[in-house]
């Protein structure tokens, strides 16, 4: 039983990560050496899940200071996700332009000072078609929540 259960266990975290591999359609890594100096000894990843269901594609444009991951579309259901460093100041910030066919904005999907502790290691948002919400890592919790601007 125990073992099984190990072992169903295992399955399931095997599928979720071929899963991420399947349905990440990019990936972008920092170049460790664009960040010489680094606070964090481990990555830091964050997800936007497109969850607008029916269909719909949405785009997304990430940015920091120093990078521009590209724009990307993803189909309902799909993620795209990057890992990075916290950089030593502390000021990492990663903004990004999200749209479909209803709405769109510009969010600030990764801010160290906001972040470093809310989502240490993994930051997720899920793109919905009422408002774009982030979950604080470790107790399920959707703390976060951006509204579109519509398209008159
Ligand atoms: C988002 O906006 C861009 C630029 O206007 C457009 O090319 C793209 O099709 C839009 N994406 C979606 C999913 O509507
Ligand atoms: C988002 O929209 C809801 C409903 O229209 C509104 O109550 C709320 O204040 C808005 N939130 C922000 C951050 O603008």
């Amino acid at each position: 039983m125990g073992e099984f259960r190990k072992k169903a266990l295992f399955f399931t975290i095997l599928f979720t990560v071929s899963w991420e591999a399947t349905m990440a359609i990019r990936q972008k890594e920092d170049d460790d050496n664009l960040n010489k100096f680094v606070l964090s000894p481990t990555k830091t990843i964050v997800r936007i899940f497109n969850k607008l269901g029916n269909g719909q594609d949405l785009t997304i444009h990430c940015k920091s200071k120093d990078n521009d991951l590209g724009v990307v579309t993803i189909g309902d259901n799909g993620v795209f996700y990057w890992k990075f460093r916290v950089n030593i100041l502390g000021s990492t910030l990663f903004f990004c332009g999200l749209n479909w066919t209803d709405g769109n904005g510009v969010y600030d999907i990764y801010k160290a000072k906001r972040d470093m502790h809310r989502c240490p290691t993994r930051c997720n948002w899920e793109a919905h078609t009422d408002c774009v919400h982030g979950l604080r890592q470790g107790d399920n919790l959707w703390d976060f929540i951006y509204n579109w601007t519509r398209p008159s």
